[in-house]
């Protein structure tokens, strides 16, 4: 990236996990562009047969063929919409969520959010229960006590905002079975942790599940507003029961659709693993920073209170962008095609300032 002066800038959080193949990447702006001057919109009571081209493309590069999409524009929306169909679907309305989880800011999905700050009164439902993040014996109580009433677990694959804290596949595994047991729908929040930036397309994935709705929005689009749940099989939405007027327009399908093609054709999940496990081996030889930890190309690392300005200094003295979780985690969230070079020139920057920091202190 530049900015106003020409100054050049590596990007290694791209605006939240957002730029998955990188910033105007010549393929999407092509197929942005052509789709423009064709057509760039038309509600959702005509066929679009874009969508179904990205149902398609997006069901084979997942491996969930047989799940069904539904098109809306942001992550909270669908995990609205998630959490909304799971209820229709087994008509209950308690809801499980984890400490230290983001879903979004409207009103159900920020109900399920750990964050009182973000909770405004009308949000507020008597329908949520909270247990702690990975604990297999608290989610086994809790079925135990309020099983039928459960309609949905919701779990991000690796928390974001809450500070890159992976979920245990073990914890994954325990969600799918005391789902099954229970009846209840297994929501697999995958706006930030998915789309192929572990490496694999969903991190839920790496446990071996699979989850009966998958959310996901930020690099769907790269950049383009578009987002969406996919649906398992045995889930039938019924007509009327969800709907929307932006959701899955034409430029929206266009920009998802070369996404997904630059994905493949760059083999852009293999980068993911490559650069991610130079990325976590270097980091971790670095002795001031601790609990390196994350997948693929979603990463965190705990920064000491002698370092905090180092998110910073990176930006200001290195032209580095990083990403934050507090109080003092740093997050790296780059596009998929980060080279290894770069990642290199990222790894000596933050050698340089942390040995800056450390003659400052002195
Ligand atoms: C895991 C997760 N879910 C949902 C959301 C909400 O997405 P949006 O900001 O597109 O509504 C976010 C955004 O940070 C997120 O990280």
């Amino acid at each position: 990236m530049w900015d106003d002066k020409g100054e050049q800038y590596l990007d290694l959080y791209g605006g939240h996990a957002v730029i998955s193949i990188g910033h105007t990447h010549p393929h999407w702006v092509q197929r942005i562009e052509e789709q423009l001057k064709k057509i760039a919109f038309y509600s959702n009571s005509i066929k679009i047969p874009l969508q179904q081209e990205l149902a398609t493309k997006l069901g084979q590069l997942s491996g969930k063929e047989d799940y069904q999409l539904f098109l809306c524009n942001s992550g909270a929306e669908a995990n609205e919409n998630a959490l909304k169909l799971a209820s229709f679907y087994n008509g209950r309305k308690k809801v499980v969520s984890f400490t230290k989880s983001f879903h979004g800011r409207t009103s159900l999905a920020v109900s399920v959010t750990d964050n009182k700050n973000y909770i405004a009164p009308v949000n507020e439902t008597g329908n949520v229960i909270f247990l702690p993040f990975n604990d297999g014996q608290a989610l086994e109580d809790c079925f135990a006590k309020n099983g039928k009433e459960i309609s949905s677990v919701i779990i991000e694959g690796i928390q974001g905002v809450g500070g890159i804290n992976v979920a245990e596949d073990s914890f994954l595994k325990k969600i799918r079975s005391l789902c099954d047991e229970y009846g209840a729908v297994y929501i697999a929040d995958s706006v930030q942790c998915g789309y192929g930036r572990t490496g694999k397309f969903f991190s839920h994935d790496f446990a071996g599940v699979k989850a009966d709705i998958y959310s996901m929005a930020k690099g769907m689009g790269n950049g383009f507003p578009v987002a969406g749940i996919i649906i398992a099989p045995h889930i039938k939405p019924r007509q009327f029961q969800l709907g929307t007027t932006f959701g899955g327009n034409h430029l929206a399908c266009a920009a998802a659709l070369a996404v997904l093609e630059v994905l493949e054709s760059e083999k852009l999940l293999g980068n993911a693993v490559m650069v991610g496990k130079y990325l976590k081996e270097e980091l971790k030889s670095i002795p001031e920073l601790k609990n390196v930890r994350g997948r693929g190309l979603m990463i965190g690392f705990d920064v000491p209170e002698a370092l905090k300005d180092l998110k910073k200094n990176l930006l200001l003295n290195q032209k580095i962008f990083t990403g934050e979780a507090k109080p003092n985690v740093i997050r790296l969230l780059p596009s998929l095609a980060l080279k290894k070079r770069d990642a290199e020139d990222f790894i000596e920057a933050i050698k340089e300032e942390i040995a800056a920091m450390a003659v400052q202190e002195a």
